[in-house]
């Protein structure tokens, strides 16, 4: 993003994170992690984003307070605003049933903005004849709304 920014200085990144589980919130608000989590994270990133300290890295604060967290159950609770991208991996598509995929799934897809995409785990696929998501050829489990 600290690259990012100065070339579109007027454009601002939301994040917006959320889980059932408070306890889980906490962690994912500590954002500390050890050095095997971050083995795909190129090293420049690594040295610019995180802070490291005791073998563990933070992710540094200019990035985590742009993160907003919220607790709720996606069953029955999605957020109001819209999105240009939704990452939502290993719950839905791997745990819940399908009629119950099937309407979180329309619940996300309200929230995408068009030509924004929903992001799923690389092992798990969405319902079978699922409409106005198709997948992106070019990244494996990436979907685009119409
Ligand atoms: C297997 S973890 C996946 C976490 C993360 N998406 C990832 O891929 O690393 C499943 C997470 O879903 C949360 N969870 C379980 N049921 C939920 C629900 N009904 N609504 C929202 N979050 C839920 C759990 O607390 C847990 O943090």
């Amino acid at each position: 993003m600290h690259h990012v920014q100065p070339q579109f200085p007027e454009q601002t990144l939301h994040v917006l994170t959320s889980d059932a589980d408070e306890t889980m919130l906490q962690r994912a608000k500590r954002a500390r992690y050890p050095a095997s989590s971050l083995k795909d994270v190129p090293a420049n990133w690594k040295q610019s984003a995180f802070v490291c300290s005791n073998g563990e890295y933070q992710l540094a604060e200019q990035f985590r307070g742009l993160v907003r967290f919220r607790q709720a159950d996606i069953r029955v609770d999605t957020p109001a605003e819209s999105f240009a991208l939704i990452l939502c991996r290993n719950l839905v598509f791997t745990y819940f049933d399908e009629p119950l995929q099937r309407q979180v799934l329309a619940a996300l897809s309200e929230r995408l903005l068009p030509g924004g995409s929903l992001v799923i785990g690389k092992h798990e696929s969405l319902p079978a004849k699922t409409t106005g998501l198709g997948p992106d050829p070019a990244r494996l489990g990436f979907f685009l709304r119409a």
